[in-house]
């Protein structure tokens, strides 16, 4: 009888499925179980209490029509429309049928964006329960690794079952993330994801919120939202204690990195995979979509980084970096017109009031 031995993959079909992150980050052991810090102890146990279970809580019989998922308001879906009708436009010909296909294409990139980036916070939460010197802290990282885990596979799920094919992470992302998960420093950790990605996370979501009415997607965001809320306060509680006692110059690199990966993503550029995917070269199209973006007077990245810097500066403050290096982070963000935002909610004590898992409860209940 002859055995069938399995093919080992070759080398470019490891280098496809994964990708290697080599962190510089010391694992400790913590012999101190004390519970001494009662606001990550209150939110530990929030976080117990309001797990989700993705299999039987979402219906995933639900039918879903993409087309119906289509925000024809999105600065994508109306600057396409109108580089149609500049002169020499590469999609001169378009009609309905490639507009849709665009909309379905947009949504696809984003979920996919979504996914990718929740794998990255499950990385990022497991590096911190490894990481982080404090046992409250550390439980609590914990929950929010399984947050991740399942917020990761509802995306992936919804995405396989409902849309089609993902699409590759985007290069800006993976390179943020893949940052974190190296540095050596632990606070960096929470610094990029809890308080940076996860405050854009909110507003993403939100967003994609407002304008679906699709019901399984509805319900998916609800409830992953109430646990992102709970991830960015945990971010806040954390290094407020930890940063009341660091020394300025330390501080100074934590501002420096806020200036860096937060002033960068307001400068993202477009989404030339999902033109690639259109059959059309972004370069060729670009031209285009500038012309009908002066033409409508739009600037496509506007609304969405109002919601992420309004999540963002209040939590910031709150970790006294604003301030910290006679205000050096106070004077770069107001240049760029951010402090408007200083004074609004700061998710530290505003995460109840995402929580729609609770409510949902609440209301089967009565
Ligand atoms: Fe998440
Ligand atoms: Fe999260």
């Amino acid at each position: 009888m002859t055995e069938t031995v399995p093919e080992l993959p070759d080398r470019a079909e490891v280098d496809e499925a994964v990708k290697l992150v080599n962190d510089h980050a010391q694992r400790i052991f913590l012999w101190n179980y004390e519970r001494s810090r009662g606001q990550l102890v209150t939110l530990y146990n929030k976080a117990m209490a309001s797990q989700w279970n993705s299999v039987t809580e979402l219906d995933w019989d639900t039918e879903v029509d993409p087309e119906e998922l289509i925000d024809w308001d999105a600065p994508i879906m109306r600057l396409a429309d109108e580089a149609r009708r500049v002169d020499g436009s590469p999609i001169a010909s378009w009609g309905e049928a490639e507009l849709t296909q665009l909309g379905i294409e947009s949504l696809k990139a984003q979920l996919s964006q979504f996914m990718h980036g929740e794998q990255g916070a499950m990385m990022t939460a497991a590096k911190i329960v490894e990481t982080v010197p404090w046992i409250d802290a550390r439980y609590y990282a914990a929950t929010q690794t399984m947050d991740e885990a399942r917020h990761t596979e509802v995306f992936a799920r919804y995405l396989h079952e409902k849309l089609g094919e993902a699409y590759p992470m985007s290069p800006f992302l993976e390179g943020q993330i893949t940052a974190l998960l190296e540095d050596s420093r632990w606070d960096f950790a929470y610094l990029g994801m809890q308080i940076v990605i996860e405050s854009l996370a909110l507003a993403a979501f939100g967003s994609m919120l407002r304008v679906t009415q699709e019901p399984l997607l509805r319900k998916l965001l609800r409830y992953v939202l109430s646990d992102e809320a709970r991830h960015v306060a945990f971010g806040v509680i954390s290094l407020s204690e930890y940063y009341a006692d660091l020394p300025e110059a330390e501080l100074k690199d934590r501002q420096d990195f806020l200036i860096e990966n937060t002033l960068r993503s307001r400068a993202r550029s477009g989404t030339p995979e999902v033109w690639e995917r259109m059959g059309v070269r972004f370069e060729d199209v670009a031209p285009a979509l500038m012309e009908a973006a002066g033409r409508l007077q739009l600037n496509p990245f506007a609304g969405f980084m109002r919601g992420f810097f309004a999540k963002l500066v209040p939590n910031v403050r709150k970790l006294g970096l604003l301030d910290a290096n006679d205000g050096y982070l106070r004077r770069h963000w107001a240049e760029a017109g951010l402090l408007e935002f200083e004074h609004a909610d700061d998710t530290a004590s505003d995460y109840e009031a995402y929580d729609a898992v609770a409510q949902d409860r609440a209301r089967a209940r009565s």
